[in-house]
């Protein structure tokens, strides 16, 4: 069953989005699995169908609208979840249910309250149930990595027996070594007797900034998945990144010989920016690969290298893994057409009620800017193009602002069929036009996080703003673009309210 290609398990869209605070809507979900798919990524681990009816409906949409790559649904070894995980991903062409149970002391004796025997009873029942609704079936003993290595090969084989096709070993806590990983993976390639009949996976946690070392050790001692997230995303310290593991098999083809992915390098960039747009979970400069400055060259003996010889300091190329120079791709003469072939290159689907928004936008962008790159059309399309229902709409802002002036704003928001306006002074435009807004919606929330970002450079750039707002324990994230910063701000603010009325709203419905 081994292969020489690496199988690239993503699992952004479910233990990515358990990071804390970024919760994607069904809508953005479905995004970035067409920009998965795009990416070449073999499994998209869609969500865990249980545990909401959003995670069910997201899980059902990607499997229904996003062919190639095989779709996966999480569930814990019981049947509830298992029956609802099928129903999330049966209509995919391909499809796998992931089912999982933890097999350390520490979770056996305080999370399950359970021995180990049924344990791993619970877990042979669970494939079994799986395996008679699905041919492809993943099992993961959670906390594999302190789990004791007898126990972890006695419920290996048994899953495997009952007709497991994947079997995963998470390092949960990320408490592991790469040598102790390695180790772990070998004692099982050495142990079970039918380890062959199953691929094995790795999926590593971040907390001791180790995820891809322990995954890469993984795949040296036999592993032939990797469970992985664009830009590390995850609960906590994140998981295993996916963009330096494929880089690194990549880069790094004598050490790992014969080895390769099916991804397409060239769109780890744009997968990385759309993943960080959606979730708000900006990526430091000094991210590799996908940081601002993962390329850049900024002291003279690296730059006279540089001019001298490539390779003196670099070990691959941006265009390898997708940072292109900004095009201007469109400008305001560009017709309708040639607007919806560009963002279908780009990879948006742009259902035909929201391209005339999107095309009307374009031709105002385009009338301020005169210049159209294609990082603008992703702005345009992530701010016109959303599912969240509007309740409440910007009508009009007047902000004024300057030296020795007290900064004010006032709007007139529109609140479903009401208009209201009104006026309020704060330390700057965007404070004054903030506090104005909360007072007309008639809302008590606090802003957590402002973060504002050119999209390209120059002078004209669009502005991209986004906001995190906490209404008592509820955070949620808006987001705004505009060529005027102010307005960039406003409209993220008023997207976050109008997401934390729909969760209300889904809350109390
Ligand atoms: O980290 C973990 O153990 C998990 C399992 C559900 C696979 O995410
Ligand atoms: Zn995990």
């Amino acid at each position: 069953m081994q292969s020489d290609v690496i199988t690239i398990f993503d699992t952004t869209l479910r233990d990515g989005e358990q990071s804390p605070g970024a919760s994607l809507d069904v809508h953005e979900k479905v995004d970035i699995a067409h920009q998965l798919k795009r990416l070449s990524v073999d499994v998209i681990e869609a969500g865990f169908p249980v545990s909401s009816q959003v995670q069910f409906d997201a899980v059902e949409r990607i499997a229904g609208e996003v062919p190639g790559p095989s779709i996966c649904g999480l569930a814990r070894s019981v049947e509830k979840d298992i029956r609802s995980a099928w129903a999330a991903i049966k209509q995919a062409p391909s499809n796998r249910i992931h089912t999982f149970i933890s097999t350390s002391p520490v979770h056996m004796k305080h999370k399950l309250k359970k021995e180990p025997a049924d344990v791993l009873k619970m877990a042979v029942a669970a494939v079994e149930m799986a395996k008679s609704l699905c041919d492809d079936v993943e099992f993961s003993p959670e906390d594999a990595g302190r789990t004791e290595l007898g126990f972890l090969c006695e419920v290996v084989e048994a899953v495997i027996g009952a007709g497991a096709t994947t079997v995963n070993i998470p390092d949960t806590v990320g408490y592991m070594l790469p040598a102790e990983y390695a180790e772990m993976i070998g004692t099982l390639v050495d142990n079970v007797s039918n380890i062959g009949d199953a691929v094995i996976s790795t999926h590593c946690h971040n907390d001791l900034g180790l995820a891809v070392a322990n995954s890469l050790e993984g795949v040296r001692r036999g592993a032939r998945q990797v469970e992985c997230t664009m830009n590390g995303l995850g609960e906590r310290a994140g998981n295993a990144s996916l963009e330096e593991i494929v880089m690194s098999i990549h880069t790094r083809s004598d050490y790992f010989p014969g080895l390769t992915t099916a991804i397409s390098t060239e769109q780890i960039v744009p997968t990385s920016q759309m993943v960080s747009r959606m979730t708000g979970m900006h990526v430091q400069a000094n991210k590799s690969i996908v940081g601002a400055n993962a390329f850049a060259h900024e002291s003279g003996i690296h730059q006279d290298g540089m001019l001298k010889h490539r390779e003196t300091y670099e070990i691959m190329t941006p265009a390898d893994v997708g940072w292109s120079k900004s095009r201007m791709v469109l400008g305001r003469h560009s017709g309708r057409h040639g607007f919806q072939s560009r963002l279908e290159a780009l990879g948006y689907h742009v259902a035909d009620e929201d391209l005339d928004r999107a095309y009307e936008r374009f031709l105002l962008v385009a009338d301020k800017k005169k210049e159209v790159f294609d990082e603008d059309l992703a702005a345009i399309i992530d701010d016109e193009v959303r599912e969240v229902v509007q309740t409440f709409k910007l009508e009009h802002l007047q902000v004024s602002s300057g030296t020795g002036t007290i900064p004010s704003a006032t709007v007139r928001i529109k609140v479903l069929d009401e208009m209201r306006q009104e006026a309020a002074w704060g330390d700057g435009p965007v404070d004054a036009a903030y506090t104005a807004i909360t007072k007309a919606a008639g809302v008590d929330v606090t802003l957590e996080e402002y973060v504002i970002r050119a999209v390209t450079s120059g002078r004209k750039a669009l502005g991209e703003v986004s906001v995190r707002i906490r209404e008592k324990e509820k955070t949620v994230l808006g987001r705004g673009a505009s060529t005027d910063v102010v307005e960039a701000s406003t409209k993220a603010f008023i997207d976050a309210l109008n997401r934390l009325t729909e969760q209300r709203s889904g809350e109390n419905g």
